[in-house]
């Protein structure tokens, strides 16, 4: 299996690094440990991480903060990834921040923060999956404008509908669509079809099932997924991450932890290839449905 993809037209290896969780609790405020959480950044690194996905909203400015403060200056290979379309209220609340120069002002502040001229890729992260087509128009529109301002290279969609994808495809031109998706939720398998047709690159957010609602303890309460475990002498979070390489060849993985044994064990899985009966079996896991529906980021 190939352990490197692209991210447009952008090489990258397949397993890259979620930042989310690096934050305090809920994604709100300083980390509990903030020198465990640059151990964290700084071993991703060594281990020949490429790809990080962040937020300015995470925090906000505590994950990029922590990125530029460990990574400063930057791998040349290196791709930092965000997203726009929400902010946070006083209490950590997530808001919606959508209009045209919200998101203006939501990739100035990842430039801000993150201390560089232009973000490899710029989600825009729908709050609503059925945005009207007019709207969508407009947001896209000003990432455009931003890209050819040199604020950014790339332009993705997260939380997005196939209907979404399939209409921000007629727009511009979409290096990448961030949905959840996972082992146990597989609710937006058609967006990973569509993908698939386009070549484009699917990246999984809660590929272990997300922190918010108990993440990989779910994966070892599943027979299914223990048994495959047990049987190739892997974890179950790299049957996970392993079940979502072999789904296609442009997925590429952004679990997030804030544990260096967690993140080695995660990168590993590039090398894990799981065979005819694994797949089989692991089409009967368990199915908990998308934890969006309980969680928000
Ligand atoms: N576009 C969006 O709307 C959106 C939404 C959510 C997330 N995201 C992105 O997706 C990334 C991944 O999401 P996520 O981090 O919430 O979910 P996740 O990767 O599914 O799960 C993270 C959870 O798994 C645990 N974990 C990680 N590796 C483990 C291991 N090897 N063994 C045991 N536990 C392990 C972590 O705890 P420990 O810290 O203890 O390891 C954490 O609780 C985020 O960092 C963010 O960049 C995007």
């Amino acid at each position: 299996m190939n352990t490197t993809s692209l991210l447009g037209d952008k090489p990258v290896n397949r397993i890259g690094f979620g930042a989310m969780q690096l934050a305090g609790p809920g994604v709100f405020g300083p980390p509990r440990d903030s020198d465990a959480a640059r151990a964290v950044l700084r071993r991703a690194i060594e281990l020949g991480v490429d790809h990080i996905d962040t937020a300015q909203y995470y925090g906000p400015d505590v994950v990029n903060d922590l990125i530029h403060e460990t990574l400063y200056p930057y791998p040349e290979h290196l791709r930092l990834v965000t997203k726009v379309g929400g902010r946070r209220d006083e209490q950590g609340g997530w808001l919606p921040a959508q209009s045209p120069a919200e998101l203006r002002t939501g990739v100035e502040d990842n430039l801000r923060s993150l201390q560089v001229e232009r973000m490899d890729l710029v989600n825009l992260r729908l709050m609503d999956s059925a945005a009207s087509g007019d709207l969508l128009a407009e947001q896209l529109g000003m990432l455009e404008d931003l890209r050819r301002e040199g604020k950014l290279d790339l332009i993705g969609i997260s939380e997005a509908g196939a209907d979404a994808v399939r209409r921000a495809l007629e727009l511009v031109d979409i290096a990448e669509v961030q949905n959840s998706y996972s082992v146990v939720n597989r609710s937006g398998e058609d967006v990973l079809e569509l993908c698939m047709q386009r070549e484009i690159a699917f990246v999984p957010y809660f590929p272990l099932g997300s922190a918010f609602t108990g993440g990989p303890a779910q994966l070892a309460r599943d027979p299914v997924i223990a048994g495959v475990a047990q049987r190739n002498r892997i974890t179950v979070t790299q049957v996970a991450l392993a079940w979502l390489l072999s789904r296609y060849e442009r997925m590429l993985l952004i679990p997030g932890t804030t544990s260096v044994a967690h993140l080695e064990e995660n990168m590993a899985a590039a090398d894990i290839e799981l065979d005819e009966r694994d797949l089989a079996d692991l089409q009967n896991a368990t199915q908990l449905g998308d934890p969006m529906a309980s969680a928000h980021d």
